[in-house]
Order: structure tokens, then sequence, then C-alpha cells
């Protein structure tokens, strides 16, 4: 069992949402800190792993509304940590992808604040299980990219920058985060990119939490997508398919045999 040490800042992933998805060292975290700085997309349901004597602290941004800024959290997090509490930052998913750590370790580091990090389980590996799809099914797929369209779906009309530059490989499975509700914007960028209509896409809602929603399309067919409630996250490749040996278009079979010839 781990306890929470006086002084130390946690970086902890609390994974999709299903606390069963917890880490054990996370659970232990939880229930032995000082306090807990948590992201708006921790449910209540793993909060409530908190100690009994944990002080528990939304720091969530409200996608974008900015009640709190960036560097209001590091300074809380360094006074906490400074006046001897041992500290837990909460952030949904993996803390390292998409979570801003590597301005919280700056800040932390700077400070001369001990820190740890600990896993979890990022959202597009729970979106993988819930369509029970492999990633890397070796049939279509050698790669694994993950990728968000934060800035894109800020944005709007014709000066909106495109979440996506050039084709996707033919032997990638790619992970979209953040991809906002405007999923014809989204599919557009994708198809400006190069990748084909008839590229298999899955829209994954509120993975791993009593509301997750799946629609499964292609890319073709993506901008006609309601998708479930927020949080939202899109896989596409070809390994998403039915019947991925079947669908991987000759073409992107070819490519990936010789991909796959050059790593023997
Ligand atoms: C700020 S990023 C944080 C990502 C997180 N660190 C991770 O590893 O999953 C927030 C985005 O993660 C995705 N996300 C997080 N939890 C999710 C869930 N339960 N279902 C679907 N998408 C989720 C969504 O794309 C959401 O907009």
């Amino acid at each position: 069992m781990t306890t929470a040490r006086k002084g130390t800042v946690y970086l902890v992933g609390a994974g999709p949402g299903d606390p069963e998805l917890l880490t054990l060292k996370a659970a232990d975290l939880l229930a032995t800190a000082d306090v807990v700085l948590h992201d708006d997309l921790v449910p209540q349901a793993i909060l409530d792993r908190a100690g009994t004597q944990t002080r528990v602290v939304s720091v969530g941004k409200r996608c974008g509304s900015r009640r709190i800024t960036q560097e209001q959290i590091h300074a809380l997090m360094i006074m906490e940590a400074r006046r001897g509490s041992s500290v837990v930052r909460l952030k949904s998913g993996d803390p390292l992808i998409f979570g801003r750590a590597g301005e919280e370790l700056d800040a932390l580091e700077k400070a001369e604040i001990p820190c740890e990090i600990v896993s979890g389980v990022t959202s597009m590996f729970a979106a993988a299980a819930a369509a029970r799809k492999s990633l890397t099914d070796r049939r279509s797929a050698s790669k694994v990219i993950l990728t968000t369209a934060h800035h894109a779906s800020n944005s709007s009309g014709t000066d909106r920058p495109s979440f996506w530059r050039g084709p996707l490989p033919n032997d990638a499975t790619l992970g979209i985060y953040m991809p906002g509700r405007d999923l014809r914007a989204l599919a557009w960028d994708m198809l400006q990119g190069g990748m084909p209509p008839e590229l298999p896409c899955v829209v994954m809602s509120q993975v791993s939490l009593p509301g997750e929603d799946r629609r499964t399309t292609t890319l073709g067919g993506l901008g006609d997508v309601v998708p479930g409630p927020a949080p939202l996250l899109v896989l596409a490749g070809w390994p998403l398919a039915d019947r991925p040996e079947a669908s991987f278009p000759e073409f992107a079979q070819t490519e990936f045999a010789q991909t796959a010839a050059r790593m023997e």
C-alpha cells in the first residue's frame, strides 16, 4: 500500500471514469493525501474514494471558461506542498496525455517540490476496449497516433486552423482527443488531408461511464453523426472495420506488407 508523502505532489491519472479502472496506487494516494486538486472530467464516483480527512478541490477549467488559470494551479500545488501537505493532482485518463503535465512538472521542478507521476488508463485505450477493437491489429495497423482537434474546434469561420495536415499513414490508428461537437468540420479536415472516405471511424462518448455511447461510421459519414454527450473521442483507422482483414484496401495492404518486410 502506498501512502502519500507530506510535501510531495503526485500527478495521478484517474483513468477514463470508471472507478474500477483506477490503479491500486492511484486509489491508495487518493485515500491518504491531504489534498486532491482535480480536473472537471474526474467523476464524483472517483472523488468519493478520497480519504475522510482529504480536502477535495476542483481546479477544472470547464471547457476553456478559465475559472482558474494554469498559473494559479501551479501556485496552489506549490503552496500546499510547501506548507507540508501531501498533494494529489488528479487528471482524467493518463496525466501525461493532453493534460498540461509538462507545464506542471516544470513549475514543480523550478520550485524544488518533489513530484511523482502515476500513470492512468488513457481514454483512447479505454475507447478501443469499449469498441472491442485492437488498435494495433497486425492485419492492418502497426502505428497508433494520439492527436487533438482542440485548437481547431475552439475556432470558427474560414480562419479555422485545420487540426490535421497531410495523409494518415495507412497502417496507423488515430485517436482524436477533444474533437469538438462539429464532426462535419473534423471530417472535412481529415478528407482534405487525404484520408479516404471509406476509412472506418468510431465516435465514442463517455467511455466507461454509465452513459457510454458508440457510433460506428466511415469518414464519409462522420459529418452526419450526432454525437452523444461529452466527453467525446474519435477513433479512425482500418482496424476499426467490422472485418479489418477484409476491408483493408489493396493499396494499403501493399504499403503495409512493405513496411512489415522492412521491419523483419
Ligand atoms: C484534456 S483531455 C485529457 C485526456 C486524458 N488525459 C486522457 O488520457 O484520456 C480531455 C479529452 O479526453 C477525452 N476523454 C477523457 N475522458 C473521456 C471519456 N470517458 N470518454 C471519452 N473521451 C474522454 C475527450 O476527448 C476529452 O475532451
